[in-house]
């Protein structure tokens, strides 16, 4: 379960004009309880999804309120919620940091298996499970963009998470690879949370957040939040499009 009692986030910002500094919210007031196995969250670019969606790992804590994760709060517990909440990000080259998939996937499993053998074995495993076997020894520059973003997915999921927070973690990819990923998404046990600008997909969760500047404003099945966020950019309806609110 995934809680957020009255979240705040507010940053300090330069005037350039060459004013004060000062704080600007991001977002919130949110407050919300997340048991649905999958959500999505939907919104324009620069409404607040990534700062919402980097709260539930503690990348991102909060200026008000608390975020909790199955009983640990992120300010308190970051390291314990870090590791029961994978967070993978849209870019797979901000992730990946070993030269070789089987070496990336073996440091992820550092922790967890302290003998080196049996970490490389497991490693290859996991890559074997996620369709990348062939590709354990190859130099992560020579894989595609959908190679390297499953080879992320692979390296976070192998520590086995709780939970799993997925930014755009499809923006990158064409059709193929992002259906490949959608896929793999859905058919994992976890409870996934991914932020998404692909709406077929969000079509597919349990519950829908929609986002725009800075507050959750909408809220439940797949269909009448995603008609709410299809009236929002279409101009349909009289609310700003996530330009942000002072
Ligand atoms: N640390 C920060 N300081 C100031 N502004 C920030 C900071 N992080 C994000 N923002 C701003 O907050 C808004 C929301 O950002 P973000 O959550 O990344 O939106 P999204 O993921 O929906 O594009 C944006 O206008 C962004 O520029
Ligand atoms: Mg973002």
């Amino acid at each position: 379960m995934i809680t957020f009692e009255d979240v705040e986030v507010t940053a300090w910002t330069s005037d350039p004009a060459g004013g004060a500094d000062r704080v600007v919210r991001l977002l919130g007031p949110v407050s919300l309880a997340l048991a649905e196995r999958r959500v999505a969250v939907v919104g324009a670019n620069g409404s607040g999804k990534s700062t919402l969606a980097r709260l539930v790992n503690g990348l991102v804590l909060p200026s008000a309120g608390r975020v909790v994760v199955d009983g640990l709060d992120t300010a308190d517990d970051g390291a314990a919620v870090r590791r029961r909440v994978g967070f993978v990000f849209t870019d797979p080259d901000a992730q990946i940091v070993m030269p070789t998939p089987v070496e990336d996937v073996a440091l992820s499993l550092r922790r967890t298996v302290p003998d080196a053998s049996e970490r490389t074995a497991r490693a290859l495993d996991v890559l074997a499970r996620f369709g990348l076997a062939d590709r354990a020894h190859v130099p992560v520059h020579a894989l595609s963009g959908g190679q390297r973003q499953l080879l992320a997915l692979a390296a976070v999921l192998a520590t086995e998470p709780a939970v799993l927070v997925c930014d755009e973690p499809t923006t990158l990819l064409d059709l193929r690879w992002r259906t490949r990923v959608d896929d793999l998404l859905a058919s994992l046990d976890q409870q996934v949370v991914v932020v998404t600008h692909d709406l077929e997909a969000a079509a597919r969760a349990d519950r829908v957040l929609v986002v725009d500047g800075g507050a959750v404003v909408a809220d439940g099945p797949p269909g009448p939040a995603l008609a709410h966020y299809r009236a929002l950019m279409t101009g349909a309806s009289a609310a700003p499009s996530g330009e942000r609110r002072p």
